[in-house]
């Protein structure tokens, strides 16, 4: 059975309409018995690993002052800290916490490409990580004590920042709107809205789940890139039919228009246009850390741990999605893609970016696409197993 959208009372039509990108909505009450994910002392212990990107953040209201430290931190940090006005915050929560996973997927009426992470912070009074803006649309989640909120104002790159501090503080920021948050309660703020949260209480948790949209930018280069590779330094520029030219400082708009179409044509081409957006957008958020792959998987060996009730799971922190090719799917996994035509590999990858775990309930053992498939996933550490 699907759980209730964390939405509170609110159906996801109307979210979708009139908030979605738009404008900022508190939900009071959006998850009814909300449970925390984690415990501070949990989150601080995730804060003191190397893999994990965390952050203190702390106000001196002395001398106006904020500070940043970047973890990974000793254990040692958090017993001398002050007794007021700091927070700590820890990303990608869901990539270690199977709770917190838990929690991001109650967002999927959001396609997956577009989440980024569970980030959660704990704060003591006066917490909180001063007024900002954000490129995303985020929803808060207040998950343990009491926050307030304050929020307001469009702002962008071009807004005024202070230039002392090492988090982005916006000077001139003023409260439109204050709101005090309590466990299960929600703050949606789409991309560019001003806010301020400070916690009331001592014993402040706050989840966040962030999301991501490509800068075009971002799209472009890496597109481009991508068909730089794939091209032979031979494809060149050519003009046989090369006419007269009345002025040879001229760049004519016949040479003009033959060099845009050239370009024009390889990003028309929608198929490949296609396989590189699904690669682009499922791209881990932390490429660098090593993961766990099992590189010696074997067909027949990955045969007898589903004949014995075997069951596979996708990696919390893997990003997966698929999109419709010209015959079959493509399935999106961390970067890679595997173009997919047999009914049951479609129904697997389906399944898949659904996070649900694999057995041999839903692999066909026949069906040698879907075999390929499970090994090249295990291989590539997308996929573990429960076995010892
Ligand atoms: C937080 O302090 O938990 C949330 C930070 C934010 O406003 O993005
Ligand atoms: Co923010």
């Amino acid at each position: 059975m699907n759980s209730p959208l964390p939405l509170g009372e609110m159906s996801l039509d109307t979210f979708l309409r009139d908030y979605w990108q738009k404008k900022p909505l508190v939900i009071r009450n959006a998850i009814a018995d909300f449970q925390s994910p984690i415990d501070a002392n949990e989150l601080a212990g995730l804060a003191c690993e190397a893999e994990v990107e965390s952050r203190l953040i702390a106000f001196n209201a002395d001398d106006d002052q904020w500070h940043m430290e970047q973890g990974p931190f000793e254990e040692a940090r958090f017993t001398s800290l002050p007794e007021k006005n700091w927070t700590l915050l820890v990303q990608a929560v869901d990539h270690w916490v199977p709770e917190a996973h838990a929690l991001l997927r109650q967002f999927n009426f959001i396609p997956n490409w577009r989440l980024d992470d569970l980030m959660i912070s704990f704060a003591v009074q006066g917490g909180g990580v001063g007024p900002h803006y954000d490129n995303y649309d985020v929803f808060l989640i207040q998950t343990q004590g009491i926050r307030r909120w304050e929020f307001g104002g469009s702002f962008d790159e071009h807004s005024p920042r202070r230039d002392d501090a090492p988090v982005m503080i916006l000077p001139e920021w003023k409260a439109e709107t204050s709101v005090e948050l309590a466990p299960g309660d929600i703050l949606y703020l789409p991309p560019g809205i001003g806010h301020n949260g400070v916690a009331i209480t001592d014993d402040c948790i706050t989840c966040s789940v962030g999301f991501r949209a490509p800068a075009t930018h971002e799209m472009l280069r890496s597109f481009t890139d991508e068909i730089g590779e794939q091209l032979g330094h031979d494809q060149r520029y050519e003009d046989p039919d090369l006419a007269e030219s009345k002025d040879p400082g001229c760049i004519t708009e016949e040479a003009l228009n033959r060099a845009h179409n050239m370009l024009l044509t390889l990003i028309e081409d929608k198929d490949r246009f296609r396989e590189w957006f699904g690669r682009f957008v499922t791209e881990p958020k932390y490429p660098d850390q090593e993961i766990d792959a099992d590189e010696d998987v074997t067909e027949d060996a990955l045969l007898d741990f589903l004949a014995s009730d075997g069951e596979l799971f996708i990696n919390e922190g893997s990003r997966v999605s698929w999109a419709k090719a010209q015959s079959g799917i493509y399935l999106f996994a961390d970067g890679h893609s595997f173009h997919l035509t047999t009914p049951n590999a479609i129904s697997l990858a389906k399944h898949l970016c659904h996070y649900d775990p694999l057995s041999s309930q839903v692999i066909d053992v026949a069906d040698a696409q879907s075999i390929r498939l499970i090994c090249a996933l295990l291989k590539q550490g997308l996929l573990y197993s429960n076995s010892p």
